[in-house]
């Protein structure tokens, strides 16, 4: 393939639906990534895309850089990613989404950026930062999937809760561990980050209430 390539793939217990959720989830981008990026606002979306803007700061490359992102679901198994960055720059990805068992789901990210010929020797390059910025994203995004699909089968919905916890009665014996978890975009929000975009709330932290800095002495 021409240009530079890099292709991950990871298997995961979790639904399909709540890792397309994830993706589409733009809010928690400067939350749970704050690490990575600095702002971001959506500047339009619908049930199957969404046109975003964002800073971030890329592994190796310690400035921070802007760049317009559009993706959408080109079936419920696959998502196209484009990221317009400076230069003229040109990042495209294409993530699939494969079923494993009934709430397991691979991920599969191929991403692919041309270059003129001369550029080409970047390649060990790009292969490095891809894998480096899959790995770290993925692994801040594992806390907030297992904290979404406990809840889920606790009988979470969105802008709801839970409804024992609400009607302060008797929780589910057990959690519903065969709850479908259906694709419904665009995810709904409670930021202005389809307004005027919103910044990352705060530059150091361990997870956000999740860090030993963060428990009382
Ligand atoms: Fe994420």
């Amino acid at each position: 393939m021409p240009g530079l390539y890099s292709k991950f793939s990871e298997e995961v217990s979790f639904p399909r639906g709540l890792i397309i959720w994830n993706y589409f989830d733009h809010e928690h981008v400067v939350g749970t990534h704050f690490e990575h990026y600095h702002q971001i606002r959506i500047l339009a979306e619908e049930s199957n895309w969404c046109l975003s803007q964002r800073s971030a700061t890329l592994p190796f490359m310690p400035i921070k850089m802007w760049a317009t992102q559009f993706c959408y679901l080109k079936s419920d198994k696959w998502m196209r990613s484009f990221h317009f960055g400076p230069f003229g720059l040109l990042l495209e990805q294409d993530f699939h989404f494969e079923d494993v068992g009934s709430q397991g789901c691979r991920v599969t990210v191929e991403s692919h950026m041309n270059v003129p010929r001369i550029l080409r020797w970047l390649q060990p390059f790009f292969h490095k930062l891809m894998r480096r910025w899959f790995y770290s994203v993925w692994a801040e995004d594992t806390e907030m999937r297992e904290r979404r699909l406990k809840v889920w089968q606790l009988g979470f919905r969105d802008f709801v809760g839970l409804n024992y916890v609400n009607n302060k009665t008797a929780g589910p014996a057990r959690p519903d561990v065969d709850r479908p978890y259906p694709i419904e975009l665009p995810v709904p929000k409670i930021t202005e980050i389809a307004r005027g975009g919103v910044g990352r709330p705060f530059k150091n932290s361990r997870k956000l209430g999740y860090g030993l800095s963060e428990l009382p002495e």
